[in-house]
């Protein structure tokens, strides 16, 4: 094995021990895919506890949940894919517990599989209701396809349909349910959907595009439980004494880092599992990438946990190249993301904490829809986002790179290359 501490021999007859990476989705595939493509050769298990072979998220609150895109377009690779990479996919199978010492993992059903090097890329899981009459029939979560085939289920025409938290699960729903043609109520804790992740300045441009497609939000609310009519819901009951009558229930109220496997190993974990800029945890053998890493970032000088695609995308290379040994391996890219809700498509490129700006300059009219709106401190640009404007997250990123104080009047102006401030 290329540039690694392999350790002793195996379980498995005299091979070298395997990598083995745990949490088989866009993150462990990915980690996967980069392993062969850094021209390692020796033996690969992914091991996952769903079903089905890894799979993307992002068109689950999406094209197909609305029934435009298939669902063999959802996977990360054809079904052939790992035994031509010789990549042992195990898949409906849970990790029990991690011996960093014996460097080997137990699984759920008790066998043992040993690692040279262990990834972690077990992801987040959505965070519980914690209300009365939340456990029954027809309150739905969104992480998994076979939960998005039920909440595509519940979609019908004139169907009353409660969405909790005015997040990205919920936009993203409330957005498939209206097109279904459902009847939608949102209900969010604070004052307006995406306020932590975009500020209140760019959070109302989505809080009046989903009122002009009709959904009913509601913000300030607190559940305070759930009823229901024989074990099925019927309704929200808010603590305001409200209640608004629902067939169905969808909450969206974030996740929490996976990191119960991690933790219970003894490996440094805060708000994720912790991982230098090699992506590598507190034990030298074991690296983690995606929604469950709290990574430490060169530019921002700072550990970061972000929970979206492109970072599950492209941590794993990084993760497979710095396993293997090669020490120029570190993870700097600026986070991005990207959201499509009715016809109003957006990617953010940037990193920008809850009321750490202190300016959003917009260039063009939010109201068109049609605009970037940049978030700046001390006049640098922390982040933008383009609104149905396309082709323009390379100059942002760069803004956002090089850290330099822009003229703002020229920022505004659409007449002014990006590239040229
Ligand atoms: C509905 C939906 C829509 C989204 N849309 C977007 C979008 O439009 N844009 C965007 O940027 N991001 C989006 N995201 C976020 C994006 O999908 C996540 O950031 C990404 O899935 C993270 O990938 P991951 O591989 O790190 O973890 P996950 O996708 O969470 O996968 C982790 C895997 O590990 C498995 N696992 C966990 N513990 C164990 C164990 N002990 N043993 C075995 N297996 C285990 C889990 O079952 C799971 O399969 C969306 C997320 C959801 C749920
Ligand atoms: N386009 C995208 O990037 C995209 C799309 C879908 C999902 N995702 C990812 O999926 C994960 C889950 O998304 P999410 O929308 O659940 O999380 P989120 O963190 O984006 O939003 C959760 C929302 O729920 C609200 N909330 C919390 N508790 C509440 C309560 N008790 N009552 C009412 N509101 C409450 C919060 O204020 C927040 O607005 C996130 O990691 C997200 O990044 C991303």
């Amino acid at each position: 094995m290329a540039g690694t501490d392999t350790g002793s021999t195996g379980a498995s007859g005299g091979r070298e021990r395997p990598v083995v990476i745990v949490g088989a989705s866009l993150g462990g595939a990915k980690a996967a895919e980069a392993l062969r493509e850094a021209g390692y050769r020796g033996g690969i298990v992914l091991i996952g506890e769903e079903h089905e072979r890894p799979y993307e998220r992002p068109p689950l609150s999406k094209g197909y949940l609305l029934g435009k895109t298939p669902r063999e377009k959802i996977y990360v690779h054809p079904p052939q894919w790992y035994a031509e990479h010789d990549v042992t996919l195990r898949l409906g199978t849970a990790v029990a517990a991690i011996d960093p010492a014996g460097h080997t993992v137990t699984l759920a059903d008790n066998g043992r599989v040993e690692y040279a090097k262990l990834l972690l890329t077990t992801g987040s899981v959505p965070r519980r209701l914690p209300v009365p009459g939340a456990d029954q029939d027809g309150v739905l979560y969104l992480r998994r396809v076979e939960d998005s085939d039920r909440i595509k289920a519940a979609l019908r025409p004139g169907a009353r349909i409660a969405v909790i938290g005015a997040g990205w699960i919920g936009l993203e729903v409330a957005a498939a349910a209206r097109e279904a043609g459902a009847e939608v109520t949102v209900l969010e804790a604070l004052e307006l959907p995406l306020l932590r992740v975009l500020g209140r300045e760019v959070a109302q441009v989505f809080a009046d595009l989903h009122r002009e497609h009709g959904v009913d939000l509601r913000f300030g609310v607190k559940v305070a439980e759930l009823t229901g009519e024989g074990g099925t819901v019927s309704g929200v009951k808010l603590a305001d004494g409200t209640t608004v009558a629902a067939d169905a229930v969808v909450v969206g109220i974030g996740i929490a880092p996976a990191t119960g496997l991690a933790e219970a190993a003894g490996l440094e974990v805060d708000n994720g599992i912790r991982t230098d800029r090699h992506l590598r945890t507190s034990d030298p053998d074991v690296y983690a990438a995606g929604d469950v890493a709290n990574a430490y970032h060169p530019l921002f000088d700072r550990h970061i946990r972000v929970e979206h695609w492109a970072n599950a995308l492209n941590q794993p290379q990084t993760a497979a190249r710095a396993l293997l040994g090669q020490p120029d391996a570190v993870y700097d890219r600026i986070p991005y993301f990207f959201t499509d809700q009715y016809d109003l498509g957006m990617e953010y490129v940037g990193y920008v904490e809850p009321d750490g700006y202190d300016q959003v300059v917009f260039r063009g009219d939010p109201a068109t829809r049609e605009f970037i709106a940049f978030w700046l401190s001390d006049g640098r640009v922390l982040a933008g986002m383009n609104v149905n404007v396309w082709d323009v997250t390379d100059p942002i990123r760069e803004l956002v790179r090089s850290g330099r104080v822009v003229d703002v009047k020229e920022l505004a102006d659409p007449d002014v290359p990006l590239d040229a401030l």
